[in-house]
């Protein structure tokens, strides 16, 4: 065997615990797998008197990360502090002293992938990231690597387990979202403050480095439209399922000229450009989608993470598993640490030309061309002639309904009754048009709800 590799966790909370639980506690598997020990040299934490796991050395902590990183004898400085503010110092210092970087922060990449990928090609260094998008999932290699002969023409992907456990207890057990949210929190499954989940920024940070590796775009945060799922009403998981579908937080993208149907009859959800010229589109998203019961997303449930890749020499691809969590996270960024140990990460690394200036001519296409079938869902007055009001004005759109859902009123005249329109394909920029035009009707009684249909 080789030498050493030596390694510096800065940051041992959830992931770092488990990081250090498998290099320590798995090290002879470890040493095999990389034809070579591996050394944990230094823990950097913020706050060194803190309870930790026993595996975890009590002299290699501290408070010090220059040191850790200035190290002769790391090799390895593995970033698990999240945020972009120290994180991006660390990863910057770290390469510009020679190190390889392994992260799991999804957020960094999607705010300074440029940067760290410039820095760290500079530097003749490399920076693994699989386990910064679907935890223990192996996604980045499955896109990057074992489909690299194909080029990628949609992905479709439930990257957020929170948001998912949420509308699987609301389907499943007929939670409402406030209750699901605070089961959520109590199994460990939401942070106090789940802003970032189920608002859909953490799926979007994850889609953005996705695109990056698939399509070769660094999509900016505006970009990726996003929609959460915070306004989802049980009312809406129950219209769904009695049309026969399911509501998933989907984390989408989609080539102008993709086409999943067999047949070729159903339309991409790309964009306008889909046969037109210019170059290729791809619109990327994150917004609950209804997917019919069968669709193999439908079937996900709870905290699973799971991600569709359409390439267009091999097909349909489906990766499943653990999203999140101490030990599948840790399963990846052992797995780089493993890659870098072998020597295989750098040579993949340079080949990939990740975060690249040149890209591969693929442009984000704009939300509003997006097209899609839509659900709309709204309170409207009980009285006659509304129905002709909204139909009317979808028409102006030259947006067609594709079925109508209206439950008998419990007595005329009352409170405002939902209405349920599912449309034909339009593109968003049109149906949102409709939709200000609906909204501002003096027969409905709340703002429009709607979400896109996955078909
Ligand atoms: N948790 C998951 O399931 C999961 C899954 C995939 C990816 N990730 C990503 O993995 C990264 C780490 O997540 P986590 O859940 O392990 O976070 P965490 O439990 O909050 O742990 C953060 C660690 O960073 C340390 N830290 C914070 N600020 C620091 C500073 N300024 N200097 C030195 N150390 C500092 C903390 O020190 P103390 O221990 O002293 O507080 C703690 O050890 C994030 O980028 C996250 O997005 C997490």
């Amino acid at each position: 065997m080789s030498d050493t590799l030596g390694i510096a966790l800065v940051g041992c909370g959830t992931v770092g615990t488990g990081v250090a639980r498998v290099l320590l506690g798995h090290a002879d598997r470890v040493a095999r797998c990389a034809g070579r020990a591996m050394a944990l040299r230094h823990v950097v934490v913020r706050d060194p008197a803190k309870a930790r796991d026993p595996i975890v050395p009590t002299e290699l902590v501290s408070t010090d990360a220059s040191a850790a990183i200035h190290d002769p004898h790391v090799h390895v400085v593995v970033e698990l502090i999240g945020g972009t503010a120290t994180a991006k110092d660390v990863v910057l210092g770290a390469l510009a002293a020679g190190k390889h970087v392994v992260t799991a922060n999804k957020a960094l990449l999607a705010a300074h992938g440029t940067e760290v990928f410039e820095a760290a090609r500079r530097a003749e260094r490399t920076v693994c990231f699989e386990a910064a998008v679907a935890g223990g999932v192996p996604i980045i290699r499955a896109l990057g690597e074992s489909l690299a002969a194909n080029q990628v023409t949609a992905i479709q992907a439930i990257l957020n387990g929170t948001s998912n456990f949420i509308l699987t207890a609301m389907a499943e057990q007929g939670m409402t979202y406030a209750a699901a949210l605070k089961e959520a929190q109590r199994l460990g499954y939401a942070e106090a403050d789940p802003t970032l989940d189920v608002d859909g920024s953490d799926a979007a940070h994850k889609l953005a480095v996705l695109a990056q590796i698939a399509f070769g775009v660094a999509a900016k945060p505006h970009e990726i439209a996003r929609q959460g799922i915070d306004t989802i009403d049980a009312m809406d998981i129950r219209f769904a399922n009695e049309l026969g579908y399911t509501i998933k937080l989907l984390a989408e993208a989609w080539t102008g000229g993709h086409s999943h149907a067999a047949n070729g009859a159903k339309l991409s959800r790309g964009g306008a450009h889909a046969n037109g010229n210019g170059p290729p589109t791809v619109a990327l998203h994150v917004a609950p989608v209804l997917l019919r019961h069968t669709d193999l997303l439908a079937q996900v449930r709870g905290a699973y993470n799971a991600v569709l890749v359409y390439g267009d020499i091999v097909g349909e691809t489906l990766y499943q598993g653990p999203g999140a969590g101490m030990m599948p996270t840790a399963s990846s960024v052992v797995a780089d640490l493993i890659d870098l140990g072998v020597g295989r990460a750098q040579r993949t690394f340079a080949a990939a030309k990740l975060w690249g200036r040149e890209g591969r001519g693929f442009v984000v296409e704009p939300p509003e061309r997006v097209r899609s079938r839509f659900y709309l869902r709204l309170l409207v007055a009980d009285k006659p002639g509304v129905l002709a009001d909204i139909t009317r004005i979808l028409a102006d759109e030259e947006i067609s309904i594709s079925s109508l859902v209206q439950h008998e009123a419990e007595e005329e005249g009352g409170s405002p009754v939902p209405l349920v329109i599912v449309t034909h394909y339009a593109s968003t920029g049109r149906f949102r048009r409709a939709l200000a035009r609906i909204n501002a009707l003096p027969s409905t009684a709340a703002p429009a709800v709607f979400f896109s249909m996955g078909d």
